[in-house]
């Protein structure tokens, strides 16, 4: 089998090597749940690459702690090595390019801090000299994590080893023990006390630069500077990392990197570099130092490859912009792209904004009750809305003049949700008609109603809407009147001039014209009709067969009466905060309507939906889906019809984890009991509280 890929050696490495051996080198701790996050969390990063670049030559090469790492082809990687404390081969064996290390031509020395400050003292004098270039203070191993294969392999170094560096000082011995040998040696051997006042200590007996390997917080990160640490070493977290640092030294990722394209996401998330570990092991273990090589070189590749793709022709060029990691991102963008007026015309709320904030931070009050131990390998997001099948419950709500956000505006969108499985619903007020959307290709499709005073037109729009394949009506009750959106009477918003709203052209309704506040106010004012009420969704009925949903219930009462008025559903809305602010955030809403149409028709959410863990939340609650309505502007105005894509592909991916680790498989298996809200009923005082 031909090897095309550094995580194929795992497989080879596991059949040659004894299973102690092996189990030592692949596990991690307890439920090794972060040994598969450390995985998981690089394929939630998702890209944003940049084009017509010339990309015919690309430099990868840095310079590391002033040590230039050079890439040179064939033979030698040109790289670090970091050689560990617990090595089979001392430090000056290693200096003496002991077969199959040679290739590294710049070393660091990895220390493990004993009790018997003499040997630790020792031992780096004799990597100095030796000629090693650094000092890597390993800082998350006061103790040996709990490494269940090791206890249960009894794991001990095999007889003809020993651990080099303590050879002959009666250090070096892994006795066999009742649990894990190596777990029994750190316990004899490692200093528990070890604390930032030892990274001092280290610094008055070598001039080598330490580097502090473990960190996983920015505030750790901050003391580690102020301990005079010359870099870092994180695991995950490298964003909050970087961040901490203020670039005053270098940040390093360690933890799960198999692939070029890890690597440039930690380099677009800061890093200075990477480390590999495991990949390093499996392939010595397959091909001894060729194998190594091979690994080291198809990551090269893979980089190389990934910046070629990218844009970047120098790790310089790399930038955070490349690269996106959730839904929220793409606003930041979005808000440099487009001009001020329709940034905030999308961005913004109505007055305080209380509500806009609300929807986001009553989320966050929602926890969770995940379920443990139950076979999530297989996860179903499927489900079926008014009679359609979808892929996942996340659907896109209605969100009016998208081609101010990008030229090709619904259409991407359309195309977006129907490549994603799930339902677009399209505004009344769209730069594209009915017709053109429908014209994009095959998809579920609902339309969103606004009720004019011409009540002819309305009629022609809804037959309209049904002829050209729409499956539903979603008809917005909260808008009588427009919301006071302050930025748009400031901004005195308009429809820029090359655009119309393209459902009411040549009805001499299509235009927006320009207005003392915001234009929009005016126009609603004009043309929306104030004397909607319930009689009206009875006599849509009677224009058209469309299920109606109604947008923009927020009370059990309103929920109950529309039932009785026939709608198909009820979708909890506020508007996206943008009508009546102090309205309570749709989250908070969603159990009072849910409990108020007791079963009889389904409820949908939107409103502040930016995570997979909102999504599930929402279900939680009662909800059977939710829309979003803000990340598909703003995705659409950073990149088009992918960006769109990718706020659904995201939000997909999310949910998907959000369930495995909450222990559900399917929609169904979402119950009330994984979460829990602050008006859950409080639990009775401890016994100790009444005293
Ligand atoms: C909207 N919304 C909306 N609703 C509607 O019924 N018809 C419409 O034309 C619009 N237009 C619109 C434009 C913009 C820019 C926004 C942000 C919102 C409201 C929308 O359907 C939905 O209720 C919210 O957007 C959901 O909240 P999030 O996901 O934006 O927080």
């Amino acid at each position: 089998m031909e090897i095309t890929n550094v995580t194929e050696y795992e497989a080879i490495a596991k059949e040659k090597l004894p299973k102690m051996v092996y189990d030592y080198f692949a596990s991690g701790a307890e439920d090794e749940w972060t040994l598969q996050e450390n995985r998981n969390s690089f394929a939630r990063i998702l890209f944003r690459p940049r084009i017509l670049i010339d990309v015919s030559k690309i430099d990868m090469t840095t310079t590391i702690l002033g040590e230039y790492a050079t890439a040179r082809a064939a033979s030698a990687a040109g790289t670090i090595m970091i050689l560990s404390s617990w090595t089979t081969s001392s430090v000056e064996e290693v200096a003496s390019t002991g077969p199959g290390i040679q290739f590294f031509q710049i070393r660091f020395f990895q220390l493990q801090v004993y009790k018997n400050r003499k040997v630790v003292e020792q031992l780096v004098r004799r990597a100095e000299r030796a000629g090693f270039k650094a000092i890597v203070l390993t800082g998350d191993a006061p103790r040996l994590g709990r490494r269940e294969s090791d206890i249960k392999n009894r794991f001990t170094l095999p007889p003809n080893l020993a651990l080099k560096n303590f050879e002959g000082l009666d250090h070096g011995k892994i006795d066999e023990a009742n649990d894990s040998g190596l777990a029994s040696y750190a316990g004899g051997q490692i200093d528990r006390t070890l604390s930032w006042k030892d990274v001092q200590w280290l610094q008055t007996i070598t001039n080598m630069p330490i580097l502090v390997k473990g960190v996983l917080t920015g505030e750790d990160a901050r003391i580690a500077i102020q301990a005079g640490a010359a870099g870092i070493i994180v695991s995950n977290p490298v964003r909050l990392v970087v961040k901490a640092t203020q670039g005053r030294v270098p940040v390093f990722l360690d933890g799960g990197v198999r692939r070029g394209t890890d690597v440039f996401k930690a380099l677009a998330l800061g890093a200075s570099g990477i480390f590999i570990g495991r990949p390093v092991v499996f392939s010595l273990a397959a091909e001894g130092e060729a194998g190594v090589r091979k690994v080291l070189q198809m990551l090269r590749d893979e980089f190389e490859l990934t910046m070629a793709l990218s844009g970047c022709r120098s790790l310089s060029e790399i930038t955070r912009n490349h690269i996106i990691t959730n839904v929220t991102e793409y606003e930041a963008i979005a808000k440099e792209k487009l001009p001020k007026m329709v940034y905030d015309y999308y961005a913004s709320g109505a007055e305080d904004q209380w509500t806009l904030q609300e929807n986001r931070n009553a989320f966050a009050r929602i926890l969770f009750r995940p379920r443990i131990l139950i076979d999530v390998s297989k996860i179903d997001m499927t489900t079926t809305i008014l009679g359609f099948k979808i892929s996942m419950p996340i659907m896109v709500a209605p969100t009016a003049m998208q081609k101010m956000a990008h030229p090709e505006g619904e259409y991407a969108t359309a195309r977006a949700a129907s490549a994603a499985g799930t339902i677009m619903t399209l505004s009344s007020w769209a730069t594209s008609s009915v017709e053109e959307v429908a014209s994009t290709g095959p998809g579920i499709r609902f339309f969103q109603l606004y009720v004019y005073k011409n009540r002819n037109v309305v009629e022609q729009l809804v037959r309209r809407a049904e002829r050209a394949g729409f499956k539903a009506i979603a008809l917005t009750v909260d808008t009588p009147r427009l919301g006071r959106r302050e930025s748009d009477i400031k901004n005195r918003f308009t429809l820029p001039p090359n655009l119309t709203l393209k459902n009411f052209e040549g009805l001499d309704l299509g235009k927006m014209d320009e207005a003392n506040d915001s234009g929009l106010a005016s126009y609603v004012a004009g043309q929306i009709d104030r004397t909607l009420s319930w009689k009206d969704v009875q006599w849509l009925q009677t224009i058209t067969k469309m299920p109606i949903l109604v947008k923009g219930v927020i009370t059990g009462e309103d929920a109950r009466i529309a039932v009785q008025a026939g709608a198909a559903g009820i979708i909890v809305s506020n508007h996206g905060a943008r009508q009546l602010d102090y309205v309570p955030a749709t989250i908070s809403a969603l159990e009072e309507v849910v409990k108020a149409t007791q079963g009889r028709i389904p409820v949908f959410l939107d409103g502040g939906v930016r995570r997979g863990t909102d999504v599930f939340k929402a279900l939680a609650l009662g909800a059977s889906g939710i829309f979003i309505g803000r990340p598909v502007v703003f995705s659409l105005a950073a990149e088009g019809e992918a960006g769109v894509r990718k706020v659904l592909q995201m939000l997909r991916d999310e949910f998907e984890l959000t369930m495995a680790l909450s222990g559900c498989r399917s929609l169904k298996e979402i119950t009330r009991n994984h979460i829990t809200t602050e008006w859950d009923t409080p639990r009775p005082p401890h016994p100790s509280a009444r005293l």
